[in-house]
């Protein structure tokens, strides 16, 4: 099946931080990608900014050369690397900006996409800089990546200072888990359905699950990670996200705004868990010394030098307290150095009211609905089902199971290429609006208020288990089980 793309004009990708990992991993394939399928027309430009003086545009497109060896595609990459010129610039000083600003508007008014990929500290002197320059007008937009804040205080006051130089609609919080394919197949498959909405709710949900496990340990990124840990870096936007997703009321439209008021009342509507409960509802956790991949990995206090208590694993049982979701928990759960990838959302339906079979049938087990989102992007659908054959009425519990990567047998499209051509498109559907975001923060920092008050370090876990023994008796003691292994 072909991809259907929508056509744009050329444009600007201005990188801020060009040379850094983001940059290298995640938005340069990206645009490769992009360019390969015809939606970087050409006098497009890609303007990679970093302070390192004395870089050149030609050695910028070797290093990118290099980076993206791997792609496959030599032609592409050989017309796409023209497109990209390297500009020094150290942003927080007065001196450069000029011709940085002249190099940017050689070519006359049209869509500028700002791409700070940078550390927040330097967001405010970039857009105060764009400001001055005349490059915050028109269709200029800024991206802003997480973390948006450590906390509501911190996310507010960037929003504040990103907020004086470029209005809300300009602006574009990106969440990438956001632009993930069975992220946004969850809105399609509960409001393209009619079989979902009306069993969508505490009546027939027995609970959900939402589980982000990563094999990977923090590796270089220690010294920005041991700041923030797992509440901070991944639940507090992209688990909450995904949460809303799953609880939010039917929006009256598939608009960018009907679909974040939804989300926004779902994160306003989280019983919250602070010094008084969050012991029974909240698990820390931290990684020693272990096997992952089949290999022997270091705790992360090796990785990063010195001890700390700093969490890499955090599950939680959340709850949405209103009137479709009242008593059906939310189990959240989040960890590096897990046994395997796996980032799914699991809505486990209630148990039928009376079984008529006889016990030689085998037990009854719950309807599932499993979203995979990584790897083998997927749904599967649990159901109850005859085993085929003589001998009487056999029961087992079967998938039906739709790998989207048979069934569509599309090119897997990373989520950073869609939100990439999202931005130049002016659609923030995706992106996460301001008031979300503090939402979120609002929530969170309870909870990480009551871990700081109770002093406890986080409990350890062996590098390729699933996390603290605490983490299981966490759903286990509720008469329920993580889906490990179930698929
Ligand atoms: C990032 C986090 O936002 O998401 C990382 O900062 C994490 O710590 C990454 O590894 C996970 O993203 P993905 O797409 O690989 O699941």
């Amino acid at each position: 099946m072909t991809p259907q793309f929508a056509p744009v004009e050329p444009f600007d990708l201005v990188i801020f931080g060009g040379t850094g990992d983001l940059a290298m991993r995640k938005l340069l394939p990206a645009l490769l990608h992009r360019f390969n399928d015809g939606q970087m027309p050409p006098g497009s430009r890609v303007i990679a900014v970093a302070r390192d003086h004395g870089f050149s545009s030609v050695q910028y497109r070797e290093r990118v050369q290099q980076a993206l060896s791997g792609t496959g595609d030599r032609a592409g990459l050989e017309g796409f690397l023209p497109l990209l010129d390297f500009h020094a610039l150290d942003v927080t000083s007065a001196e450069g900006w000029q011709s940085f600003a002249q190099e940017v508007q050689r070519v006359g008014e049209r869509v500028r996409v700002f791409y700070l990929a940078t550390s927040p500290d330097i967001f405010v002197p970039i857009c105060e800089g764009l400001h001055s320059h005349g490059l915050a007008a028109g269709q200029s937009r800024v991206v802003i990546e997480k973390p948006i804040g450590r906390d509501l205080a911190s996310a507010a006051r960037i929003n504040d200072a990103v907020g004086r130089f470029f209005s809300e609609q300009q602006t574009y919080r990106i969440d990438h888990y956001l632009g993930k394919e069975t992220v946004q197949n969850l809105t399609a498959l509960r409001f393209g359905n009619a079989l979902f909405e009306p069993l969508w709710n505490a009546a027939h949900i027995d609970h959900v699950q939402i589980t982000v496990a990563e094999t990977v340990g923090v590796e270089s990124r220690g010294p920005y990670y041991d700041k923030s840990g797992a509440l901070r870096d991944m639940v507090q936007n992209h688990l909450l996200q995904l949460l809303c997703l799953v609880a939010m009321e039917p929006p009256a439209a598939f608009s960018a705004d009907a679909i974040r008021d939804e989300k926004l009342k779902v994160l306003r509507a989280l019983k919250p868990i602070d010094a008084s409960n969050a012991a029974q509802l909240t698990v820390r956790g931290q990684y020693r010394a272990g096997a992952a991949n089949g290999q022997s990995a270091p705790g992360y206090a090796e990785e990063l030098g010195h001890t700390s208590d700093t969490e890499t694993f955090v599950a939680i049982k959340a709850e949405v307290a209103n009137w479709r979701w009242a008593d059906v928990p939310f189990y959240l759960r989040t960890g590096k150095r897990m046994p395997e990838r796996l980032s799914e959302i699991v809505v486990t339906f209630r148990s039928v009211p009376h079984s008529i079979f006889e016990p030689s049938a085998g037990p009854l087990q719950s309807n599932k609905l499993v979203l995979r989102l990584q790897p083998d992007e997927g749904v599967k659908f649990w159901l109850m089902n005859k085993v085929p054959g003589p001998g009487g009425m056999r029961l087992r519990h079967v998938a039906m199971d739709m790998s989207f990567a048979e069934t569509f047998n599309v090119r897997h499209v990373d989520a950073y290429e869609r939100l990439l051509g999202d931005v130049v498109r002016g659609n923030p559907m995706l992106f996460m609006r301001r008031d979300e975001v503090e939402a979120g923060w609002r929530w969170a920092d309870q909870i990480l208020a009551a871990w700081a008050d109770s002093h406890e370090s986080p409990k350890p876990y062996t590098a390729g288990s699933w996390g603290p023994s605490a983490a299981v008796a966490l759903i286990e003691r509720d008469g329920r089980t993580w889906n490990d292994d179930a698929g």
